[in-house]
């Protein structure tokens, strides 16, 4: 890990260097059905595109021998960029030829992709994992290609005890089976338990830290939670820099914004 907390600290240099710089900056803008913050599938030659490419890519490149497949997506406070980072690597993992992907809206408090990718479906996570339900009725096609969509399901008293049950390991053994990469969003992991039982039982975690608003002390102690948890760290993806301050765009950094 700690490569992780040097990269961190380069994060928080980052942060210090900034001039201003505004916490939510953009709305949410719509581009046909799909979420136009989803710039893997709007812009596919956007710079922003090209971060997610170069995550997939250093996601990939942690195992070669055996690439990760199925990775969990956190960030230490709410509002860091987690769903629309989600379904970005979802979608970058997508285009690649022959690849079927699953995101699976593990945020069963507050669920959120439905509404970014414009998808309803009567059936979903908290389904699957308490009833005798085939796989196919609760997974739905998205606009983007290739890219399945797996919904929270309904609002349930227990989301941590599910998250962590006999028939969610089950369930992703069923979606690393029928899927090249099952990407899986999930609460902040400060706030919640729930991200840490995921990480337990996917084969990497990526890292979201909100630059220049999350402060340092709470992803220090987001990642030590992790860390406690035995989670393979994947990789830190810092959101809201923008284009002009990208210097940070190294190794394990992925970042990118709406702004510029
Ligand atoms: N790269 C980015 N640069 C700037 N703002 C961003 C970036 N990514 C996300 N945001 C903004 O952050 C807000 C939250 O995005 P998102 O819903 O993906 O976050 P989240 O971490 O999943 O939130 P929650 O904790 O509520 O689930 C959105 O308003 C979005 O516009
Ligand atoms: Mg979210």
């Amino acid at each position: 890990m700690g490569n992780f907390y040097d990269a961190l600290r380069k994060a928080e240099s980052e942060r210090r260097g900034r001039a201003g710089g505004s916490d939510d900056p953009l709305a949410p803008r719509q581009a046909g059905d799909v979420d136009a913050r989803v710039v893997a599938h709007v812009d596919k030659i956007s710079p922003e595109m090209e971060q997610f490419r170069m995550l997939r890519t250093n996601i990939l490149a942690t195992d070669p021998a055996h690439p990760p497949r199925v990775i969990g997506v956190t960030s230490s406070i709410k509002k860091e960029g987690k769903s629309i980072t989600s379904l970005n690597l979802a979608t970058t993992f997508a285009e690649q030829r022959d690849t079927k992907v699953v995101v699976v809206d593990g945020d069963l408090r507050r669920p959120s992709l439905a509404e970014m990718l414009s998808v309803s479906g009567r059936f979903g996570l908290s389904h699957l994992l308490t009833r005798d339900l085939p796989l196919n009725k609760a997974v739905y096609e998205t606009p983007i290609p290739k890219l399945h969509y797996l919904p929270a399901g309904d609002p349930t008293e227990n989301p941590a005890e599910l998250l962590g049950s006999k028939q969610m390991a089950d369930l992703i053994d069923v979606l690393r089976a029928e899927y090249d990469f099952v990407v899986i969003d999930t609460p902040p992991i400060l706030y919640v338990h729930d991200a840490g039982i995921v990480s337990t039982s996917v084969d990497g975690m990526v890292y979201v830290i909100k630059l220049g608003v999350t402060p340092r002390e709470r992803v220090t102690k987001g990642l030590e939670i992790l860390e406690r948890s035995r989670a393979r760290m994947l990789g830190l993806v810092l959101t809201n820099v923008s284009r002009g301050h990208q210097t940070v765009s190294v190794s394990e950094y992925y970042s990118y914004s709406y702004q510029g």
